[in-house]
């Protein structure tokens, strides 16, 4: 099932997301419906928090970006309960978009290496180290959990300029090609 995506300006994407246990009713239907809603909006990844739910679940899927790395085409990951330990390397840009601030792509700088400890669909327990376009994707994911949005990242001078674009997201005044929830 698709399910809306929750546009920047609603208060859930603004919480610190809790962690879940293995009996979580209805979870691998949640995970179902998130693969299926991040696809129908051509997303590479999506946190619950933007489909309404503050808990620390991200379906990251890269085959799109396979042009830019060919080890991206088979990187589909389910992170649960995702906790990044470590962040280090230098700081490097990179140009995101969001499906919760559809239509705004800006160049972020976000540090080039992670740690991060979750578990899986399964609960299998991981603890992994990633760099590149990977940690820069679970980066941008990881924040939804954390109540944090790319544009948060910018620097004071191009908030302000994007002021104006974010709360006619927040009001509904977008052009965009797949279902999505308004906070106003
Ligand atoms: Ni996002």
């Amino acid at each position: 099932m698709i399910l809306p995506v929750v546009a920047y300006g609603s208060p859930v994407l603004r919480k610190v997301a809790t962690d879940i246990d293995k009996n979580y009713e209805g979870l691998p239907q949640l995970i179902e419906n998130m693969w299926e809603t991040m696809y129908k909006a051509d997303g590479v990844g999506l946190a619950a928090p933007q489909v309404g739910l503050p808990i620390r679940i991200f379906v990251i899927d890269t085959a799109s970006m396979e042009d830019k790395d060919e080890s991206l085409k088979t990187f589909k990951k389910v992170f649960i309960n995702a906790h990044i330990v470590e962040e280090d390397g230098e700081p490097w840009a990179f140009n995101e978009g969001c499906l919760s601030l559809p239509g705004i792509r800006e160049d972020v700088k976000r540090k080039s290496k992670i740690r991060i400890k979750y578990v899986d669909e399964n609960f299998n327990v991981l603890d992994e180290v990633y760099d590149g376009i990977k940690a820069r994707v679970i980066q941008h994911e990881y924040d939804h959990i954390e109540g944090v949005v790319f544009t948060d990242r910018l620097t004071p001078l191009k908030r302000r300029i994007l002021k104006s674009k974010l709360s006619n997201i927040a009001k509904g005044k977008v052009d965009i090609g797949y279902k999505m929830k308004f906070p106003l």
